[in-house]
């Protein structure tokens, strides 16, 4: 009985866990990105790896505001579909590469 309750707990525990930023990553970015965000998206972007999640959060925000570099029309839309949880979860995710 104490093991069934175990398992419903933890069970629980994960469901309530914040957007999964590794998983956002993986799906929205690394395509354009690379692998840990090594890399220039279509070689123009600079390298965002690393990247304190304050800088990132800013700089897609500032995306979402229509602001950016010559290709932010191709980071725009990408910006605005991200709720503010995934963005704190992906810019997490950013400043752990290295
Ligand atoms: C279709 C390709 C593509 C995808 C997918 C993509 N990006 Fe980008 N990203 C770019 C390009 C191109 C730029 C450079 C835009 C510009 O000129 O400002 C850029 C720029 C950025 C920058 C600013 C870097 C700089 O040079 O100032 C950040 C931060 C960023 N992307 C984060 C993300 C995140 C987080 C995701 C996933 C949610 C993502 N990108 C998905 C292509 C992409």
């Amino acid at each position: 009985m104490k093991k069934v309750v175990c398992l419903l707990i933890s069970v629980a525990a994960v469901s309530l866990m914040a957007a999964d930023g590794e998983a956002i990553y993986k799906s929205k970015c690394f395509s354009c990105h690379g692998e840990k965000a090594s890399k220039p998206a279509l070689n123009k972007s600079q390298i965002i790896a690393g990247w304190d999640a304050s800088k990132t959060i800013a700089s897609i925000n500032g995306y979402k505001n229509g602001e950016g570099g010559a290709m932010k029309g191709i980071m725009k839309p990408i910006a605005a579909a991200l709720s503010e949880d995934d963005l704190k979860a992906v810019a997490t995710v950013i400043a752990s590469y290295k």
